[in-house]
């Protein structure tokens, strides 16, 4: 069983944030949620366990008090990253793949994906709007992402094949492939985040083959 880390980022399938929590907690894993601020729209922290959930603002205890950092004080997105087995980002929005490809460290959860030990393994599943999906900017932050965490992809792979190259190649790195259906935008194509159970299931797999 493993300690897995959720990150959420603000799109509406944020609002499966409690449902896919419960479904990785029946397989018998540990999870802790890092939630950006925009994510926090979609759904209700209420809804999970508490001390399940991490926020930005929990990074910087008492800093709206004029609180000062203290010796010994703990450095939240470390402290994260040493507990974690396993990094599943569920779903992850095209803000955030756009500054984890580019090395942006302005939230809790870019931090972890920053400090990342890159022996353990990273979950990505991706939702957005099919337009935003199919943005030139994609590829390149998916291609970007793949080199970083030591495998290449080569040039000039439409989107799928990209995925599929990663997905086969890149041993630390999964891509849960968004779905082509309606979309909460009311447009129809690729985008919706994956099933929740399909994301389990990569997870599982994942877990079995890697996680010590
Ligand atoms: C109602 C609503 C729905 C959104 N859905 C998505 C989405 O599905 N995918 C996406 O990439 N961005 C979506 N966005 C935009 C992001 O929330 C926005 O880019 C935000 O800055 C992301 O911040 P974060 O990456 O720190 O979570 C949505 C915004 C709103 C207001």
């Amino acid at each position: 069983m493993a300690n897995i880390l959720l990150g959420v980022t603000g799109s509406v399938a944020a609002v499966k944030t409690p449902l896919l929590y419960e479904m990785l907690r029946r397989l018998g894993h540990t999870i802790k949620i890092v939630a950006t601020q925009a994510s926090l729209y979609f759904f209700d922290p209420a809804d999970l366990p508490r001390g399940s959930l991490v926020q930005d603002e929990d990074e910087w205890p008492g800093r709206s008090e004029g609180r000062r950092w203290q010796r010994d004080d703990e450095v939240l997105h470390i402290q994260l990253r040493r507990w974690a087995d396993l990094l599943l980002i569920a779903p992850l929005d095209a803000n955030t793949l756009a500054k984890l490809a580019n090395g942006l460290a302005d939230n809790c959860l870019t931090c972890v994906w920053r400090a990342w030990e890159s022996g353990r393994p990273v979950l990505l599943a991706p939702a957005m709007n099919t337009l935003m999906w199919q943005h030139p900017a994609t590829g390149r932050h998916l291609r970007q992402i793949a080199t970083d965490m030591g495998t290449t992809p080569p040039a000039g792979l439409a989107l799928d094949d990209l995925l599929n190259w990663i997905n086969a190649h890149c041993p630390r790195l999964r891509i849960v492939a968004p779905e082509d259906r309606r979309l909460a935008c009311g447009d129809v194509g690729v985008g919706a985040m994956a099933a929740l159970d399909t994301i389990a299931a990569v997870v599982q797999s994942v877990v079995d083959s890697t996680v010590r």
